[in-house]
């Protein structure tokens, strides 16, 4: 049941830091506290590209992942969707691999988009929340995410636990190809088993991030944006706000703004922007400066670090706890989804059950 919750949906959230931990138990060795290597198809030291899918959550989570695996692993990899990977059709290495991200397991998309890369000779991993399902028994290999069952439609532990594994495997594979030294690995690692504590201190802004929604709840288009392994995250924003509170929203790549979607600013529109401190802070806030600059009402999730330099534009700034930066789309990935969640509970939308989604689409 929901227990004390209102939704099953606000349950779930409160299940991140709880779900992050278990899955990170299945993938690191607690007495070397490092990723061991789990049963592949595929040899990480000498594949030549990896293919990632998904659908809608999942998806994102592939786009992020590709972030992690190029540039921790030098991995060569691309995420695509998979009813489109399917069609792109795209030429396959000899011996390459894909890895297809799901809650159900039973999504019909991406069995169809398997089937072909089974054909051109990949092997197929897949990462999914449900043992037996029909993409485990397809694939060569199963990676477990350890979320336990999710009821309501939008995906929210089960988007974490799948970013928790990628980014477990991203460290292993980084070991495997030479890519990384011992004291990196040491330093990431450590950040990557703090994020069960951390994901219960996001948790604390709900307070800050219920008072937000109040000022989201009437607007009629939201941008979200967001650079690096952040911009993925925006999509996340933008994805959740759509499918629970039926406001039209966009992810867009911070730097991608000022060749579109600018001509879009005025101060209605809300531009939401995922700029935690790290390398890309500079850059992603003097976008949001010119965003600002036409009149555009920035709402920035940052950390003590980047809030200061964000003050002096920004009309509201979320001061969230400062992480490191390979894990700051696992953590930042929460308050996005709590966003979404308070405007529809102040819209009165079907929280659990959106209009028009189902929680596993087994048509094409
Ligand atoms: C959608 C759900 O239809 O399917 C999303 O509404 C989910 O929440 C997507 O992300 C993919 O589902 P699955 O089970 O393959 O992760």
């Amino acid at each position: 049941g929901k227990g004390n919750y209102r939704h099953f949906m606000e349950k779930e959230l409160h299940e991140h830091p709880a779900v992050i931990g278990d899955t990170l138990r299945q993938y690191v060795d607690p007495a070397t506290r490092a990723v061991a290597r789990p049963a592949l198809p595929f040899d990480p030291a000498t594949l030549p590209r990896l293919w990632l899918s998904g659908c809608g959550s999942a998806f994102i989570v592939c786009q992020t992942a590709r972030y992690w695996f190029e540039n921790i692993a030098r991995l060569p990899c691309d995420a695509d969707v998979a009813s489109e990977l399917r069609y792109r059709d795209p030429p396959l290495t000899k011996g390459g691999a894909a890895m297809f991200v799901s809650q159900s397991g039973e999504t019909a998309d991406n069995l169809a988009a398997m089937k072909l890369l089974r054909t051109g000779g990949q092997a197929l991993v897949s990462v999914v929340n449900v043992p037996e399902s029909t993409m485990s028994r397809e694939s060569d290999a199963t990676l477990m995410t350890v979320a336990g069952p999710e009821i309501s439609v939008a995906s929210t532990k089960a988007f974490t636990a799948q970013l928790s594994v990628m980014a477990c495997l991203a460290l292993n594979f980084a070991r495997a190809r030479g890519a990384i030294d011992a004291a990196e690995e040491a330093r990431l690692t450590t950040a990557l088993l703090e994020v069960p504590e951390h994901a219960a201190k996001m948790l604390d802004a709900s307070a800050e991030i219920e008072a937000l929604a109040e000022d989201i709840k009437g607007a009629r288009d939201v941008l979200y944006l967001g650079r690096g392994s952040m911009f993925p995250i925006a999509l996340e924003g933008a994805l959740k706000l759509k499918e629970l509170s039926y406001i039209h929203a966009e992810g867009y790549a911070a730097g991608e703004m000022k060749h579109g979607p600018i001509a879009l600013i005025d101060e209605k529109v809300p531009v939401i922007s995922l700029c935690p401190s790290g390398p890309l802070f500079e850059k992603t806030a003097s976008n949001l400066q010119e965003a600002a600059a036409r009149g555009g009402r920035i709402i920035a999730f940052t950390d003590e670090d980047g809030a200061p330099a964000l003050r002096r534009f920004a009309s509201r700034v979320v001061v969230l706890p400062k992480v490191d930066p390979f894990v700051a789309p696992i953590l930042h990935a929460i308050p996005v989804q709590m966003l979404a969640y308070h405007v529809a509970v102040l819209k009165g939308t079907d929280v659990d059950q959106p209009r028009n989604l189902a929680k596993a689409v087994t048509v094409e």
